[in-house]
């Protein structure tokens, strides 16, 4: 290294932030603090409520809550037992949160629970991380209950990706089947809406839980957020209209406020690296152009290759008409003329149907039946979602290696 680069990377570090303030205000896994929670005041009152006689010593209810990503349910459940867990007098009140997609088996949820709660020297319990059984796992957890609490407050956060419902079953009927006097209350947190609806008779007749639904955020609430992490960045950085936006093509999207979040602090990088003064819209555009681009890199990166193909056919249509839709039949024409191109044997259209319905499923593409009055067939019409960049979702079909040498403008679409 010559003495020059040694400059440049001091040169950096000797530099103040010129766009962030605190960057970790809008840090992916920052826990705000309790004043900057906004637009959720309903849900900590319905949930505050179900857990109320946990501060008197009595059993709390438990809770089921579910609602979509980034809806603010982690957050709430960890705030209101926080607040819980403080407010107790002369009730000993412990928690425990648990990621159940960290702790996805029944005993390695039981061990990871009875940890949190532990404290060794005072209840002369071990619980090493591995190698006992369930059993005796639950064993020490009932010891550790009955030495330290007289309520406690489980969190299972991600509870769908609890492998069975044993934990749910085990728990909420603890003090009925005698294993402890302690009082348990549990908070299963799921963003998958149908397992909460779907739990089993067995599991509902125990739990008895009540329902919480997280709505997701509008436009008005994704911007107070933002609003409140604002001295994230630097006094005048941001450009007016800047977290406005942020918080509208979020709301756009599926109202999930870690997306928002997400946008903004992006945003801030693209400024830091364009070496500007300021945060403008189009950095907002931007960050939110390279977000789509990531969660599809994911999602497409996965298909198979007949799959990409028909995704890249109406994608290739696309390009080529400016229109959004289009019946199979000409996604199967420019479909059979890309597998041609990448040298790849074409399926039947019926199967390219298939494919279709498949990346609806996904989400990727938008399908719709649509029934033709004379001839009294079914055309499906397939386009794309019209939440997705039309043009991220082509850059990204085509990137994989096959479609190289692809040249859009000879397929026989082209006029
Ligand atoms: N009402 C709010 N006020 C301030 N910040 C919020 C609010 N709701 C969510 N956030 C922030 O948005 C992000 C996502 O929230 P959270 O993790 O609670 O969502 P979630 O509903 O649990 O999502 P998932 O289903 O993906 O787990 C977090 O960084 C959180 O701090
Ligand atoms: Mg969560």
């Amino acid at each position: 290294m010559d003495d020059e680069s040694g400059n440049v990377a001091a040169e950096i570090f000797g530099k103040p932030d010129p766009i962030f303030e605190q960057k970790t205000l809008v840090d992916v896994d920052h826990v705000p603090q309790p004043e900057r929670i906004v637009g959720r005041d309903d849900e900590i009152r319905a949930l505050s409520m179900q857990l109320r006689s946990a501060i008197d010593g009595e059993s709390p209810e438990n809770v089921v809550i579910y609602g979509e990503t980034g809806t603010g349910k982690s957050l709430v459940a960890k705030h209101v037992s926080t607040v819980a867990e403080s407010m107790a007098e002369g009730i000993r009140i412990g928690t425990a949160y648990i990621d159940c997609s960290d702790d996805d088996t029944e005993t390695q949820a039981v061990s990871h629970i009875a940890r949190k709660l532990n404290d060794e020297d005072r209840t002369g319990v071990s619980v090493p991380e591995m190698g006992l059984s369930k059993s005796v796992y639950y064993t020490r957890l009932y010891a550790i209950l009955d030495e330290l609490y007289d309520v406690v407050l489980i969190i299972l956060d991600e509870a769908d990706m609890q492998a069975d419902d044993g934990l749910l079953m085990s728990l909420s009927r603890s003090r009925e089947t005698g294993k402890t006097d302690c009082r348990v209350g549990v908070v299963a947190i799921s963003n998958k809406v149908r397992w909460a609806e779907n739990l089993n008779d067995r599991v509902k007749s125990s739990l008895q839980p009540r329902e919480l639904n997280f709505h997701s955020y509008d436009a008005n609430q994704l911007r107070s957020i933002l609003e409140h992490r604002r001295d994230a960045f630097r006094d005048g950085v941001l450009e007016d209209g800047v977290i406005q936006l942020s918080a509208a093509l979020a709301a756009q999207d599926h109202g999930d406020a870690r997306q928002a979040i997400d946008i903004l602090r992006n945003a801030g990088m693209l400024a830091q690296q364009q070496d500007s003064e300021t945060v403008t819209e189009k950095h907002v555009r931007e960050a939110r152009r390279e977000a789509e681009k990531d969660r599809f890199h994911d999602l497409i990166g996965g298909l198979t290759v007949q799959k990409k193909t028909t995704l890249a056919a109406v994608t290739t249509l696309h390009k080529q008409t400016g229109r959004d839709e289009f019946p199979t039949g000409d996604i199967y024409e420019a479909y059979t003329d890309l597998c041609e191109m990448i040298g790849v044997e074409p399926r039947t259209g019926r199967r390219v149907r298939d494919f279709v319905r498949n990346l609806a499923f996904l989400d990727v593409l938008d399908a719709r039946k649509d029934n033709q009055g004379r001839a009294g067939g079914i055309t499906i019409y397939a386009g794309l979602q019209p939440a997705h960049d039309l043009d991220i979702v082509h850059e990204i079909a085509m990137t994989d290696d096959r479609f190289a040498n692809v040249d859009e403008s000879t397929t026989t679409l082209s006029e």
